[in-house]
Order: structure tokens, then sequence, then C-alpha cells
């Protein structure tokens, strides 16, 4: 048996690959175009393992996804691959349409091909999971219910709007064609592996190489955030036990306005890695909004509970201190991060702020 997995370079999925191999044998097909956010090195812990197969290219490539699936018959597709970044999608949006609508198109279109000419045994047994985020319903007002799976779509960034037309797509080609496809909605992961261009990885850096810590706004926006590890897990779940058809919300019951998580970094930095400036938070300074920006996400993550019994099992206490910890064991994989590249990146997002 085997998955297909794409974007299991990036953060997320490669916390799912390696997260995988933990609890099964069952081979991993990793397509990943290694963009920026793309790193092998995530995977080093696999190098030489014949459960997995890397293979660099794009979703978006027929031709390439076509022989992938005739060659190594997948009884399940799990899409992570995106262009994930707000700030980024502000700044140029085009390679956001690029992979995640036309990206996603592409790759229902080869699932599809492949699903319809399966025997009936796989045909049924096949799934084709969307990743996707609590972004594509909007903003909610303070003191408003958190997002269900029926909260109308109202996407805000270039970022989530794309993924909001990914989501239709995966709906579409169930409704349409039969598909057997399950979608997830996400709230904000923190976690190993993640980039330092989001909140909680830039702090931590930012924060040890003695540089301000950049806060949009007033800092009062609310995010839902959940350990990356209970992301994992819920994949699984909904992998294994979703229902066809479905969307299922997953969050951590964990709403923080982002000065307090940043606040937070700082005091486990101050307890971990103490400075003799003097505490972490001297550091944080206000900056110019992102245009746009959500005030708040809340996920209402009963239904996943209800029907597929998942919860997540780290606590933003324990998830937020192993993640702080993780950082200052791997500075190897923070430098290896910053290249030119991500130089650029902080250049252009953050000297006009
Ligand atoms: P990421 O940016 O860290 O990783 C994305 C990966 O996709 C990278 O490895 C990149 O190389 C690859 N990729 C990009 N374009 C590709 C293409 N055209 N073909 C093949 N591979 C391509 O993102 P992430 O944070 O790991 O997010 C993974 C998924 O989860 C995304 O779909 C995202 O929308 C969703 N999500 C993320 C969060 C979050 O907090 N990070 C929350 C909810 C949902
Ligand atoms: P981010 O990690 O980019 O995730 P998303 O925009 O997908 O929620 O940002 C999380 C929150 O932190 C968001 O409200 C924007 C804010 N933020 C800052 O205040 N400063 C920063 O430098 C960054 C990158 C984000």
């Amino acid at each position: 048996m085997t998955l297909l997995v794409t974007g299991g370079a990036g953060f997320i999925g490669s916390n799912f690959v390696l997260d995988w191999f933990g609890q099964s044998d069952e081979q991993i097909v990793n397509l990943d175009a290694l963009t920026y956010a793309g790193n092998l090195h995530n995977l080093d812990a696999l190098r030489g393992d014949a459960r997995h197969v890397f293979v660099q290219g794009d979703i978006g490539d027929r031709a390439l996804v076509d022989r992938l699936l005739a060659e190594y018959r997948p009884r399940a597709i799990v899409n992570f691959a995106a262009e994930s970044h707000v700030d980024r999608s502000i700044h140029g949006p085009g390679e956001f349409m690029r992979t995640n609508v036309l990206g996603t198109f592409a790759l229902l279109e080869a699932a599809r091909g492949y699903w319809g000419a399966l025997e009936a045994n796989a045909k049924s047994a096949f799934r084709f999971l969307h990743v996707s985020t609590d972004e594509v319903y909007g903003s909610l007002a303070p003191g408003a219910p958190a997002f269900t799976e029926t909260h109308p779509y109202e996407p805000n960034s270039p970022y989530s709007a794309s993924k909001a037309a990914s989501d239709h797509l995966v709906r579409a080609w169930h409704h349409t064609y039969g598909l057997p496809v399950l979608t997830t909605n996400c709230s904000n992961n923190y976690g190993p592996y993640h980039f330092p261009e989001k909140l909680i990885p830039l702090m931590i850096v930012n924060a040890l190489a003695g540089k301000p810590l950049p806060v949009y706004g007033d800092g009062m926006q609310v995010r839902d955030w959940l350990y990356v590890g209970d992301h994992c897990s819920a994949i699984r779940t909904v992998l294994a036990k979703g229902k066809v058809g479905e969307t299922y919300n997953v969050g951590g019951w964990n709403e923080k306005p982002n000065i307090e998580i940043v606040r937070t970094v700082c005091t486990l930095l101050d307890e971990l890695r103490p400075s003799a400036e003097g505490s972490y938070a001297r550091l944080i300074s206000y900056v110019k909004d992102r245009p746009g920006h959500d005030r708040r996400y809340a996920i209402d993550a009963r239904k996943i509970e209800r029907e597929l019994g998942w919860r997540p099992a780290e606590t933003f206490d324990t998830g937020i201190r192993k993640t702080v910890q993780w950082y200052l064991d791997h500075a190897d994989w923070v430098a290896g991060v910053q290249s030119g590249g991500y130089r650029d990146w902080v250049a252009r997002n953050y000297a006009a702020r």
C-alpha cells in the first residue's frame, strides 16, 4: 500500500511524513517542488529508508503526476502542497493562484483519471484528502461563535481566497464526478520545521539574534494555535475514518492574541536561554499592520471529536515549550533556511513597516 503525499518537504507535510513512519510501514511517495518553503533536510531522518520515495516536481505537472499514479498505485493522495504565507500572497499573489488553484485542479484531474480506472475494491477505498485552512472562513467579530464546517466562505487575503478556491474545486470534483474526497480546515499550526517567516518561529529566531520582534498593528489579532503533531494525527484520523465528501474543522481550542504568543515565547526564552541584556520582551516592536489583516479566527472542532473521536493531545503550554526547545536545539536547521532568499524576503516585508 502506498500514499501519495504532496508538499511533504514543507512544515506540516514533513511532520506528517515523519509521524507516519512512526506509526506505519506503508510507503509514501512524496511529491514536492522544493520551493523556498520545501526543505529536504526536514526529512534527513529518512535517508536510505525505502519506505520513503522523494520526487521533486510540481502538482501542476499532469504528465508527472499521471506517471507517479500509474507507477505507485497509491490508495490515497494527501495534498499539502501550497503557497502558504499570507504576507507573501500580498506581495505576489500569482504563485498562489498557480499552485493553490491551478495545481489543485491538475491534481484533481489526475486523481479522477486514475481513480476512474481502478477496479471496484480499490476504487471504493481510494481517498483524496485536501489539507486546507480556517482562513477560508474569513474574520470573526470578538465573541462571535467559532467557525463550524457550515460557516460561509469569506476569504480576505489572496492566500485564503486561493485556498477557498481549491476547497471549492475539491467539493465540486466529489459532487460532479464522485471522486472520494475529504477536506480538513485547520487553524494555525506551530512546531518543529516551521519556516521562520511565520509568527512563532520568526519571533524565536529574531529574539535569539537580538533583532526586533515585529508585532503587526496592535497585536490583538486572535488565532487558534494547534501543535503540528496534533494536526498530523487529525489528518491520519480523517484519512482512516472520515466520511467521503465531508469537511472537518481541526483546531486546538486555544485562541490567543498575537501579543500574548510573543510574550510567551519571550518568557520561555528568558528561562531556557537567558540574555545578559535582560528579557527578550525588550525587543517587542509594534510595526505597521498587514493590509486586510483578519482580526480573529476560532475553530469549533466538535464535529471531528464527535464523529471521529479526535482531540488534540498537546496543550499550548506543552506544545510551545517543546517548540522553543526544538529551535534552541536545531540552530543548524535555522541557519540552513536563512539563505539569501530568506534575507531578501525579510528586507522586502519589514523594511517599509
Ligand atoms: P509550507 O509553505 O511550509 O510547505 C508547502 C510545501 O509545498 C513546500 O514543501 C513546497 O515546496 C511545496 N510546494 C509548493 N508549491 C508546490 C507545487 N506547485 N508542487 C509541489 N509542491 C509544492 O506550508 P505548510 O505550513 O506546511 O502548509 C501545508 C498545507 O497546510 C498548505 O496547504 C496550507 O494551506 C495548509 N495549512 C497550513 C496551516 C499552517 O498553520 N501552516 C494551517 C492550516 C492549513
Ligand atoms: P502568520 O504566522 O503569518 O499566520 P497567518 O497570517 O496565516 O495567521 O501570522 C500569525 C499572526 O501573527 C497574524 O495575525 C499576523 C501576525 N504577525 C505579526 O504580528 N508579525 C509578523 O512578523 C508575522 C509574520 C505575523
